[in-house]
């Protein structure tokens, strides 16, 4: 195989520093959202349906394996661990941003690989910025969406907004103008997820999305894996002092995910991403409002060890989420999303910005 292009080192970069580092956001804001006990469940833990719809497709488990990568050897490997994994305990799987295959056909079946697998849900992955020009590189369209699409035979397709990691990425892109207009052009040929990479999604974004004919939103909110902090690494290796700076002060920035959850109900499917660690964090973010959870990280360092070790942490997190189940008394998930629960401060304080339109 011929050098590895930038894209790729990138690629490569982010999921070692990703293993290696601490980069997680300082505070992980589920720590704020507690469910009501239930005394009397008057429910049998062995009937709890844990199965949902979500853009028309049936999981076993609210769940998705947030994009993350493919572009680069290892990401074959990873990949394939992630859908073997997604499989097996029926719940949905996002590959990385495809730029890296569209750029260099070669690299294809590093993200194809997970058509080999019945994962019950695949989502396609492209970045917003790449939606615009950007210097002389030129913008991705519907062909190239549809290309990505068939790559991973894609159930629906997720367009990134990863503007933080911009700003703060040594070879960043900068235009954001546009973005919108190109979003809805996209939506209206493909089923689209807007998702949102670690900084969440206001009111005001989620209206903007919906009117542009998104299906879905993934707030990837605050609170877990931080592109901020996975930049200042990348920056401090090659010595870049100002993005180095950059993602030091911005490695907290962003909407707490539970807020954005709530702030983002537009009448959407939403996903709740972004330090969810544990299946109780899923129960809350469907207490809040939202369809399904996504994790990313906990499932990468799975992935790394095997495709058991992925099925083994999503049946974890699945029984976590039915002991919540169980002990708020909710036997499915349409009646977890409709127990109370308490957010506590600094989330709560967020909260108020969802009576503002
Ligand atoms: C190694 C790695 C690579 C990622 N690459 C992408 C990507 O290409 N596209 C995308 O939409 N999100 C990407 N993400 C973001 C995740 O999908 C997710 O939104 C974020 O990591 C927060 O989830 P977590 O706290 O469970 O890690 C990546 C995350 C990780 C850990």
């Amino acid at each position: 195989m011929a050098e590895p292009s930038r894209t790729e080192q990138r690629k490569a970069e982010h999921v070692n520093i990703i293993l290696e580092e601490n980069v997680s956001a300082e505070y992980n804001f589920w720590n704020d959202v507690r469910l009501v006990h239930e005394a009397l469940p008057e429910i049998d833990l062995d009937d709890i349906d844990t199965s949902v719809k979500l853009l028309g497709r049936r999981l076993e488990a609210p769940l998705v394996i947030s994009s993350m990568t493919g572009g680069f050897g290892m990401g074959r490997e990873i990949n394939e661990n992630l859908a073997r994994g997604a499989a097996e305990v029926g719940v949905a799987m996002g590959v990385g941003s495809q730029r890296a295959a569209l750029e260099k056909p070669e690299l294809e079946d590093t993200y194809a690989v997970v058509k080999d697998h019945a994962v019950p849900l695949r989502f396609a992955n492209l970045g917003a910025p790449q939606l615009v020009p950007q210097g002389a590189k030129r913008a991705y369209g519907p062909a190239d969406a549809k290309r990505a699409m068939d790559m991973v035979g894609a159930h629906a397709l997720i367009v990134h907004l990863n503007f933080l990691q911009e700003v703060v990425q040594p070879e960043g892109d900068r235009r954001a103008r546009g973005v919108l207009s190109a979003v809805k052009a996209l939506a209206a040929r493909f089923p689209v997820m807007a998702k949102e990479t670690g900084a969440g999604i206001s009111r005001r974004t989620a209206l903007a999305l919906k009117k542009a004919g998104v299906k879905a939103i993934d707030v990837g909110g605050l609170g877990g894996t931080s592109f901020s902090a996975v930049e200042y690494y990348r920056a401090r290796k090659e010595a870049s002092t100002m993005k180095e700076r950059l993602g030091a002060t911005f490695w907290n920035w962003g909407i707490p995910t539970p807020a954005s959850v709530v702030l983002s109900d537009v009448g959407l499917p939403i996903v709740a991403t972004g330090g969810v660690r544990t299946g109780l964090d899923v129960a809350k973010g469907i207490a809040l409002g939202a369809t399904a959870s996504g994790m990313a990280r906990p499932l990468l360092e799975a992935a790394k060890a095997s495709p058991e070790a992925v099925a083994a942490e999503l049946r974890g997190v699945v029984e976590e989420l039915k002991a919540a189940m169980f002990l708020t008394g909710a036997s499915s998930i349409e009646e977890l999303r409709e127990r109370h629960a308490v957010v506590a401060r600094p989330t709560a304080d967020w909260l108020e910005l969802a009576d503002e339109g």
